[in-house]
């Protein structure tokens, strides 16, 4: 079995391969940028990259890219692609998702291949836990997060979970061909998730609530405007509505969902500063035995 594992440079498609690699999977990096040996170019909006990195592969672990989705599925099941599992996203449940450019990207990618000769699995997520990784920024530089919705809930999924349970579909043809939810274990709100980063640094970590026309302006410059106006939709309908979540994460793994508070232990250090050596560091313990 030889898979192909796109999007190499995201933090599922790391963790994945990482998984891989120490079990002695066969498997071929792709990415936009390869920046590794042995990894091989593969732009999913550039079907002139399919060939090469699809050669040989069996398997697929595919992110979700609307433009040039009809002439991989042809490419793969030309090169002898028997299964592909997708990173979709939950959005695509949602009762308006045709409406929504998120979801709709999505769910365009999930029909091209469910139409397809090719078996396909449905991994959709909910919110990831890095998205927390945005509010770095203003922690590093010891500001507050600006947030238009504090009270909006969300499922953050760990990055660790989704690569194990894209590893189970991948590696077991029993569990392959079928939709999954994946879902953090907790439905929390932002300012929720911002208290758990804060006992992670061992040090508060306040926000501010800014109106959606001033997040808007903010963001304007690196979030195309139809995305942050169907983000705003999304958090102004989950403002003190908690997320629905499954149990998809540990039936697929045989262990329950990581914790946001583990994520946020986990990527502490993605929020600390040069000067900022951490709670244990400032209390004088070592950490080790104490
Ligand atoms: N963030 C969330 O809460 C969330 C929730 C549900 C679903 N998702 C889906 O999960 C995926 C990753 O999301 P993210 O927020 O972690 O990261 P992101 O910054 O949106 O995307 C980064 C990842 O997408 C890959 N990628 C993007 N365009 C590509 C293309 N044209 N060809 C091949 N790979 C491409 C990148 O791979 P290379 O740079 O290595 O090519 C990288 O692995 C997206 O499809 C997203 O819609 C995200």
């Amino acid at each position: 079995m030889s898979i192909l594992v796109t999007g190499a440079r995201g933090a599922v498609a790391r963790k994945l391969a990482s998984l891989l690699s120490a079990r002695g999977i066969a498997h071929r990096l792709g990415s936009r940028e390869p920046d590794t040996p042995g990894t091989v170019r593969c732009d999913l909006s550039d079907p002139a990259t399919f060939p090469e990195a699809l050669a040989g592969a069996r398997s697929v672990f595919l992110y979700a890219e609307a433009s040039g989705i009809g002439a991989f599925v042809k490419e793969a099941a030309a090169a002898g692609v028997e299964h592909v599992v997708l990173l979709s996203s939950s959005a695509v449940l949602a009762p308006a998702a045709a409406d929504n450019p998120l979801a709709a990207a999505h769910r365009a990618v999930e029909e091209t291949l469910l139409a397809s000769p090719l078996r396909t699995t449905l991994l959709r997520p909910g919110s990831f836990a890095t998205n927390a990784l945005g509010w770095a920024g203003p922690l590093r530089a010891g500001a507050p997060v600006r947030l238009p919705y504090p009270g909006a809930h969300t499922d953050p999924v760990h990055e660790a979970d989704l690569a194990e349970a894209a590893y189970a579909v991948l590696t077991d043809p029993a569990r392959a061909g079928r939709a999954y939810t994946l879902t953090g274990p907790q439905s929390l709100t932002f300012a929720d998730q911002l208290s758990l980063l804060g006992r992670a640094l061992g040090r508060p970590v306040p926000y501010e609530t800014v109106t959606a026309e001033q997040w808007r302006a903010e963001v304007a410059a690196f979030i195309p405007a139809t995305y942050a106006d169907a983000l705003i939709e999304h958090w102004a309908a989950a403002d003190g509505v908690p997320a629905a979540l499954t149990d998809h994460v540990s039936q697929l793994t045989g262990r329950p969902a990581r914790s946001f508070g583990t994520w946020a232990e986990d990527h502490a250090d993605d929020f600390r500063n040069a000067e900022d050596p951490g709670p244990l560091a400032r209390t004088g313990a070592s950490g080790k035995g104490e």
